[in-house]
């Protein structure tokens, strides 16, 4: 059933690139870099979910609300919810071409409560911060890797439909497939991407798994951080989060329905996503003066299950000390019977078909690895992995050099008309929500 939903939130179009790329705190993202709209249709078959009572104005009236999710799962009742939505991306183009054989792509998508900017070194408007060290983007491009990082669906710059009824896993993967084919298809970027490398952090790579589940032969490679089986470390740490409907939190969430929630507590955030003063201290604060949303839709369909479709290569690299994803313990490194035991490396019998499963833990780190000091360490040995496995980027054979110093000027190597935002349409695929009440549901992101 089609629905209606209001899109409130302002959408980057191709006239905002250059406020982007003049932006000195853009400087994390390499010049090359445009940000995009990519028109998607996607269907899911979404759990029912009430919307957030208008009285839920305090972070325990809210957490009470959340706390029904797993009662309102057993209910078993779904309804399709399909529609045409932006998704905000910026695309990297790799550097240099060389080679030929091979065109790779990451497709890189956030956890919850952040937006694509996770990916460009958080993005943050202080301009005396340098973001560089901390910009995945950046590392990949002078590993000559092109990327496309994302907003999801309800999240950023991307379209803001029903918080409850539509931002949820299913549609948000469903979107997600809609700009996978469009990258196979050379939709973007004038080049037609074969290899799709997936790249989630948090929630991003439970969505990413979960679209690889109903669509097995979307990725390449599976490159999943801030993952595991268990994500029950966080039941604890979400209670401090404070979340509170968004408009209540930052005059930014103005326009959105209450069931955008924001966290209201930077220490409770800080605790969860942050190790023991393994970064640099102003960036839990940048952190939270720009953090994103989560609609409450996420966690009310928010189901960890095994992936056994998929029969290609997994990296998981998740943080040695990451609270959210290493179990009760909160520790990955000191986990009973060893790191061998932990919940990292035991996530392989998620993948029990796949080419080969490799993990590794990300050196003195929190849950969010790309804003540790150890980013530039664990940027690199994922790189590894990937030139190991894929050969290279920027349509390699495995001999293209790298870039070793990507420009991070304020002038566009190449003008925004040279890329045309995409439209296109996925083959609407409903994912059936019987088979969803088997897994287990993860409260949050
Ligand atoms: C969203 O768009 C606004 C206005 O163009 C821009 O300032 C902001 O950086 C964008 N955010 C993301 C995550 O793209
Ligand atoms: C909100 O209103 C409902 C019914 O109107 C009531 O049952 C509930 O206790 C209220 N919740 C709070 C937090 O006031
Ligand atoms: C998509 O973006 C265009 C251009 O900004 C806007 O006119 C349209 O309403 C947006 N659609 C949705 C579904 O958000
Ligand atoms: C890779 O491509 C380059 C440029 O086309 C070529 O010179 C080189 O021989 C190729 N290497 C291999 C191993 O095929
Ligand atoms: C901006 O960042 C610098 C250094 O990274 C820090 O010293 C300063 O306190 C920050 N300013 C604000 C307003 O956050
Ligand atoms: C904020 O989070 C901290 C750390 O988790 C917690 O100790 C504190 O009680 C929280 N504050 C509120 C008002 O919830
Ligand atoms: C945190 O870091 C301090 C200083 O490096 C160290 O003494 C302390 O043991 C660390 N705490 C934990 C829980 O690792
Ligand atoms: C491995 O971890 C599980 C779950 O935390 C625990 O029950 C089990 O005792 C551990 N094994 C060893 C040998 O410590
Ligand atoms: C962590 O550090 C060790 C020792 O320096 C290194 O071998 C390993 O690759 C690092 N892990 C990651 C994910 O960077
Ligand atoms: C890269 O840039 C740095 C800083 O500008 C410079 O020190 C270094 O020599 C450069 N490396 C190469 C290979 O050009
Ligand atoms: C949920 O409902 C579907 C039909 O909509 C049914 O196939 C499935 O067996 C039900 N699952 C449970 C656990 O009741």
């Amino acid at each position: 059933m089609p629905f209606t939903y209001r899109s409130t939130h302002v959408i980057a179009t191709l006239s905002a690139v250059a406020a982007l790329l003049l932006s000195p705190s853009r400087a994390a993202n390499p010049s090359q870099c445009q940000d995009i709209v990519l028109t998607v249709s996607a269907s899911g078959d979404n759990v029912v979910v009430p919307p957030l009572p208008s009285n839920a104005t305090t972070p325990a009236a809210v957490n009470d609300f959340l706390g029904t999710a797993t009662a309102n799962l057993a209910l078993n009742k779904s309804q399709i919810e399909s529609g045409t939505f932006n998704i905000s991306a910026r695309y990297c183009p790799a550097l240099s071409r060389c080679g030929g054989q091979k065109e790779v792509i990451e497709l890189l998508v956030h956890g919850g409560s952040y937006t694509k900017d996770y990916w460009s070194g958080g993005g943050f408007t202080n301009t005396s911060f340098n973001g560089d060290p901390y910009s995945w983007i950046k590392y990949a491009s002078e590993r000559n890797y092109a990327t496309l990082s994302i907003d999801e669906l309800g999240n950023g710059n991307s379209s803001h439909p029903d918080p409850a009824q539509d931002v949820q896993p299913l549609l948000e993967t469903e979107c997600i497939h809609s700009v996978v084919e469009q990258l196979k298809a050379g939709q973007i970027g004038n080049t037609a991407y074969s290899e799709v490398l997936f790249i989630g952090h948090s929630f991003g790579s439970q969505n990413l798994a979960r679209l690889t589940q109903n669509h097995p032969t979307d990725p390449a490679g599976l490159i999943l951080t801030g993952y595991s089986d268990d994500f029950s470390g966080n039941i604890p740490l979400q209670v401090n989060f404070g979340y509170l409907p968004g408009d209540l939190v930052s005059p930014r969430f103005a326009d959105l329905p209450g069931g955008y929630l924001a966290m209201s507590n930077r220490t409770g955030r800080s605790v969860a996503f942050y190790y023991n003063g393994s970064y640099d201290p102003i960036i839990p604060v940048l952190d939270f003066e720009t953090e994103g949303t989560v609609a409450i839709g996420e966690p009310f369909g928010n189901i960890l299950k095994p992936v056994p479709q998929y029969t290609g290569p997994v990296l998981l690299v998740s943080g040695d000390h990451d609270a959210v994803v290493c179990g009760t313990g909160h520790d990955c490194l000191t986990a009973p019977g060893g790191l061998t035991n932990s919940t990292v490396a035991r996530t392989s019998s998620f993948f029990p078909n796949a080419a080969s499963f490799a993990y590794n833990l990300a050196n003195s780190s929190g849950h969010s690895i790309n804003f540790h000091y150890s980013s530039q360490q664990t940027f690199g040995y994922i790189h590894d992995w990937i030139d190991a496995k894929f050969g290279g980027g920027g349509g390699s054979n495995g001999t293209c050099p790298k870039n070793s110093n990507t420009t991070t000027t304020n002038s566009p190597t190449t003008t925004p008309s040279t890329l045309v935002a995409a439209t296109g349409s996925a083959a609407i695929n409903v994912v059936n929500f019987g088979a969803m009440a088997a897994g287990l549901l993860v409260f949050l992101l």
